[in-house]
């Protein structure tokens, strides 16, 4: 079993790249089915996640191939409108082909996503989107089926029970540029994943406004062709760096980021007690590690990011004082407590919000990550444990982050990986 060895190594120092947005790319992915002509993709990151959608499309009769950060795409067959469960199952945004396998063929049967560990995953704002759109869907043996004999141009509130959903506006949007007539999308996301999607079919050819506001127009055109697309920092990447290089301590620049997608977080950062330098396309993060508690509430973009969470708790496991942090997108999204808590962190739950007493050390121990972003917490908790920590659960790690030890041994953290 693969695991990872994590001992404290003092603090961090050096410069380290970020790859493309996991999110970004893997709707973008879905994007090229609305066209029959090449696509090239570019900043594409290494992981697990693209691999599984990789192979969805060759289901889908796309011909890929990547070449390091570089995905190109052209479909060599036409037709396929099924994504199956073994292919489906592995990954939740391969739900994310609906829309354009309904806009392209007037038909889709995509196998339903389960819940997952993170909380309950529900897609009737998937369906409220494409329902408003004319399309007739079902639930039938497990699988999302719709058909339509034409899109046409709508209001949709995609507003849910959590506030808007990235996946959900991605798959309606995606849908809408091929519709007939506008389609006005309202409560759409705001996320920079979504807006480097909307960014990417407006280069396909398709009439898109508003995007990154709650409110998106879209005009439906006849056709999309292919195009050239270099995907956005991954900022997600980015934050897990910055709070590695905060609990650690000492001096971290990270390259190739996008500070302006990460304003709640650095807000955050800098109230711990970091310092942060940002300079177009680099952040610094400057840290003596003596870390001050803060109370946060996770939030939909421009909030704190929930995809963030987990890190964050980590690092305020060992802040001085008490902190609340409230989950407000997935408010089941705790399973990296009790592994935390195993490590010596004093954490306890009510409802929806975590209470973190901030502990002078934590101790290693074997650990268990639950999930990708889990997955990241416990080893930047592991980076300033006394004695070893031993991760297990990496399939999770190796879904979302490309190499992410290998960046934080360069930078002088003492992790290794054992075990296939
Ligand atoms: C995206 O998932 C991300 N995944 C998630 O990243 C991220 O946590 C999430 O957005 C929130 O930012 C990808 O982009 C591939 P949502 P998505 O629909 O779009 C509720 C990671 O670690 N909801 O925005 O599936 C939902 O339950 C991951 O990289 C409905 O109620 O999330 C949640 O409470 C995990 N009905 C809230 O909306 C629906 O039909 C936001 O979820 C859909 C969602």
């Amino acid at each position: 079993m693969a695991k990872l060895l994590i001992r404290a190594n003092g603090p961090l120092a050096g410069t380290i790249p970020v790859h493309g947005a996991k999110n970004a790319v893997l709707p973008i992915m879905a994007a090229s089915l609305l066209t029959d002509e090449p696509m090239t993709i570019e900043g594409v990151p290494q992981v697990k996640d693209v691999a599984s959608m990789i192979q969805l499309f060759d289901h889908l009769g796309i011909k890929t191939r990547l070449s390091e950060d570089r995905l190109e795409m052209q479909r060599v067959r036409a037709g396929e409108t099924t994504a199956p469960y073994e292919l489906v199952s592995q990954m939740r945004a391969s739900i994310c082909v609906l829309g354009p396998l309904l806009a392209r063929y007037h038909r889709a049967k995509v196998s339903m996503p389960g819940g997952c560990v993170i909380g309950p995953r529900p897609i009737d704002l998937h369906l409220k989107g494409l329902q408003a759109l004319g399309a007739v869907t079902s639930i039938e043996h497990g699988y999302i089926v719709a058909t339509t004999p034409q899109l046409r141009g709508c209001s949709v509130h995609l507003a849910g029970a959590f506030g808007s959903s990235v996946l959900a506006t991605g798959n309606t949007l995606m849908a809408a540029t091929l519709a007939e007539g506008v389609t006005f999308i309202e409560h759409a996301a705001c996320e920079p994943e979504v807006v480097d999607l909307a960014n990417c079919l407006i280069a396909m050819g398709a009439k898109i406004k508003g995007h990154g506001s709650p409110v998106i127009r879209v005009e439906g055109v006849e056709k999309l062709h292919g195009t050239r697309h270099h995907i956005i920092p991954d900022r997600i990447e980015t934050g897990t760096l910055m709070i590695a290089a905060a609990i650690a301590g000492g001096e971290v620049r990270i390259q190739r980021a996008c500070p302006e997608h990460l304003g709640a977080v650095i807000d955050k950062l800098i109230e711990t007690g970091v310092s942060i330098e940002k300079s177009n396309g680099s952040i610094c993060v400057r840290s003596n590690r003596k870390l001050q508690a803060v109370d946060l509430t996770t939030l939909p973009f421009p909030g704190f990011p929930t995809d963030l969470q987990a890190q964050m708790m980590a690092l305020l496991s060992v802040a001085k004082g008490v902190s609340v942090l409230t989950e407000r997108v997935y408010p089941e999204r705790f399973m990296h407590i009790s592994e935390l808590n195993r490590m010596g962190a004093s954490i306890t739950r009510e409802g929806a919000s975590a209470i973190i007493k901030g502990v002078d050390r934590l101790s290693g121990a074997p650990v268990t990550a639950p999930d990708l972003r889990a997955s990241a917490a416990l080893m930047i908790a592991g980076m300033v444990a006394d004695n070893q920590t031993e991760l297990t659960g990496l399939e999770h790690l190796d879904r979302g982050y490309e190499h992410l030890e290998q960046k934080l041994t360069q930078l002088g953290a003492d992790i290794r990986r054992v075990g296939l």
